[in-house]
């Protein structure tokens, strides 16, 4: 049965939920799903806005068949050649071999490394800012370099104002009927799934973002339709907003991300220890993780959040225990800047945790290290209380 709905008069979402799926990518765990937005216009000309992923390929075709109602499908718009977009082309071609696949030249490039069939007859490419009339409605597209692949395009319908953004202001988390964002709980529901997609996913291209923000910003946007979760239609600002500041890796609210390494649980006790002066202190909202615990993609997200860090390792090795070495590197990997850190180490014997962490971090843009690291050699003595006391008030100096 087809499971289909009314975005605008003409205009359908047509796609689907994946609730099975263990891990995005293979990596970033969904415990609440994902949706793959596929949008279907009608006018004079009938265009598909991207396709789906193979889980959900067949009620995709059932949900275009239902709309198209006996039509001809005449374009179909490749803003994303990602494979969880890209599952139906070549069955599109096969029902209808009149489609014209609208791309960018690297759109081809990649159609014709994933797939082997032949869609020579089908090609229509465009460069930046070419138009596409397809009867009332007028289509425009600006490529999007690098937010998070290279073909990517974001298609701007002049008409109705509705920006269709690919990858761009979606989230993790199924659709549950409530197709429209205004119509969810999304601050409960999906803000921070909405942002744990963007850090891992799109974090990284921070600039790109901001040029194709800028690029889109001279047109009156009433909708923004992305290709994962909910449609936006009312306070756009509020996504903006959001984007604007996780691009510039600005920090949406002061507070401290405690992420500790420990394998016998005596940095994980400095870790709380750390955490209940902090709190005694009056500092809300602390976030505690266990490297070896939670997935690396829930802490980068909190990292992405809020203000301060303090990264706690053991020593492994001589160098890093590998949760913690791994998390710095994505960190790093990813472009994270502007935040304030500090550090904890411990040791046995030759402890190196502290300078390790110190050297990732010397490698990434405007992250101040705060406070003298604090060092333990096994456990916590009672005679260091006095340090540690010096090391939360230095860092909480800088959250007030
Ligand atoms: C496989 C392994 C390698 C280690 N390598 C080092 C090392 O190179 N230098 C060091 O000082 N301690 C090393 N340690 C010891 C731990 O860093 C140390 O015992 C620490 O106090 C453990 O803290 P925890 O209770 O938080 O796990 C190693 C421990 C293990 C299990
Ligand atoms: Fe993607
Ligand atoms: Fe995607």
């Amino acid at each position: 049965m087809h499971c289909v709905q009314k975005i605008s008069e003409s205009i359908y979402w047509v796609g689907g939920n994946d609730r099975r799926l263990e891990r995005f990518e293979n990596m970033f765990p969904i415990p609440k799903g994902v949706s793959y937005n596929s949008y279907l216009i009608l006018d004079e000309k009938t265009v598909l806005m991207d396709t789906v992923d193979v889980a959900i390929s067949r009620l995709f075709i059932e949900n275009i068949t239902h709309v198209l109602d006996g039509r001809d499908l005449d374009y179909l718009v490749i803003n994303h050649m990602e494979p969880d977009h890209c599952a139906s082309i070549e069955e599109l071609v096969r029902i209808y071999p009149n489609l014209k696949i609208v791309g960018n030249k690297k759109t081809f490039q990649f159609l014709g490394q994933f797939y082997n069939f032949d869609y020579s007859n089908n090609t229509y490419e465009v460069k930046d800012c070419d138009t596409l009339s397809v009867g009332s409605h007028k289509l425009k597209f600006f490529t999007a370099p690098m937010v998070h692949w290279p073909e990517v395009m974001f298609t701007y319908e002049e008409t109705e104002g509705i920006l269709f953004s690919a990858d761009a202001f979606g989230t993790f988390g199924a659709l549950a009927g409530n197709i429209f964002s205004d119509e969810t709980d999304f601050d409960h529901y999906y803000l921070e799934e909405a942002r744990r997609y963007y850090a891992n996913i799109v974090g990284k291209y921070g600039a790109q973002v901001q040029s194709i923000l800028k690029k889109v910003s001279s047109n009156p946007i009433n909708m923004i339709c992305s290709l994962h979760g909910p449609v936006w239609r009312k306070n756009i600002e509020y996504i903006l907003d959001k984007y604007n500041k996780w691009s510039k890796y600005e920090p949406e609210k002061k507070g401290v991300v405690i992420v500790y390494a420990s394998m016998y649980g005596n940095m994980e006790n400095t870790a709380n220890v750390i955490a209940n002066k902090l709190a005694q202190k009056g500092v809300q909202d602390i976030r505690v993780y266990d490297v070896s615990k939670t997935h690396p993609s829930y802490i980068v997200s909190d990292i992405w959040k809020y203000s301060h860090v303090i990264f706690a390792s053991v020593t492994y090795n001589m160098g890093l225990y590998y949760g913690m070495e791994s998390l710095l590197h994505e960190l790093k990997a990813l472009n994270m800047q502007n935040r304030t850190v500090s550090l904890a180490g411990n040791g046995t014997w030759s402890p190196a945790a502290v300078k390790v962490m110190r050297e990732i971090l010397g490698c990434m843009k405007n992250v101040e290290i705060v406070g003298t690291p604090f060092e333990i050699t096994s456990t916590m003595k009672k005679n260091q209380e006095p340090t540690l006391d010096k090391f939360v008030e230095d860092i909480y100096e800088t959250l007030i």
